[in-house]
């Protein structure tokens, strides 16, 4: 291989790792409960699908996300992970979810906590970025976010200037 040629590719190498670091949005998970849980992802229009793992109270779960999930979603389960169905699968009726997209439309994620299919148990999201809205639905009675009488409440904040924690509350 000429010279000139291999340092194009180490160029194209740089670049596509170096993108890929400042592409990620970290989402860190958190137990914040006082059982195990098993927690799922699901990126319905990324190669990857989704995952899971099981958290014991106030384990934590850091996962990197870029601009190629939209429309995704996130709950969890009391128990285990063993005894769900399969990872890499959309969210059942009756959970709470955390919806989430990453690098939407005008630059910008959108988030919210749902109850439209169910709520199982609490869950707060919390941008790092302090200019951007949380949204807190702990218990049914004290909930903000997508909820049936509700629709209206998607979050925004600018795309690459925040990572989030998302904590779900389960006693
Ligand atoms: C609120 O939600 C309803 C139903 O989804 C929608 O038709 C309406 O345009 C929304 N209003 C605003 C201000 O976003
Ligand atoms: C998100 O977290 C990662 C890992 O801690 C950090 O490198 C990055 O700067 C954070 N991004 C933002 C926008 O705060």
């Amino acid at each position: 291989m000429a010279a000139p040629a291999l340092f194009t590719l180490l160029l194209a190498i740089f670049a596509a790792v170096s993108n890929s670091f400042v592409d990620a949005t970290v989402l860190t998970m958190v137990n914040g409960g006082g059982i195990t849980l098993c927690i799922k992802y699901w990126v319905p229009n990324d190669k990857i699908g989704g995952g899971c793992r099981e958290l014991a109270p106030s384990q934590v779960w850091n996962i990197e996300a870029t601009s190629n999930w939209q429309a995704s979603s996130m709950w969890a389960f009391r128990g285990d992970c063993h005894i769900h169905e399969p990872c890499n699968t959309g969210p059942p009726s009756g959970v709470t979810q955390f919806e989430f997209t990453i690098g939407g439309y005008g630059g910008f994620d959108y988030y919210d906590i749902s109850t439209l299919v169910g709520f199982n148990m609490g869950i707060s999201v919390q941008p790092t970025n302090t200019n951007c809205p949380s949204q807190n639905c702990v218990t049914l009675d004290h909930c903000e976010g997508a909820l049936p009488e509700n629709p209206n409440s998607t979050q925004t904040c600018p795309y690459g200037t925040t990572n989030y924690t998302i904590t779900f509350y389960s006693f």
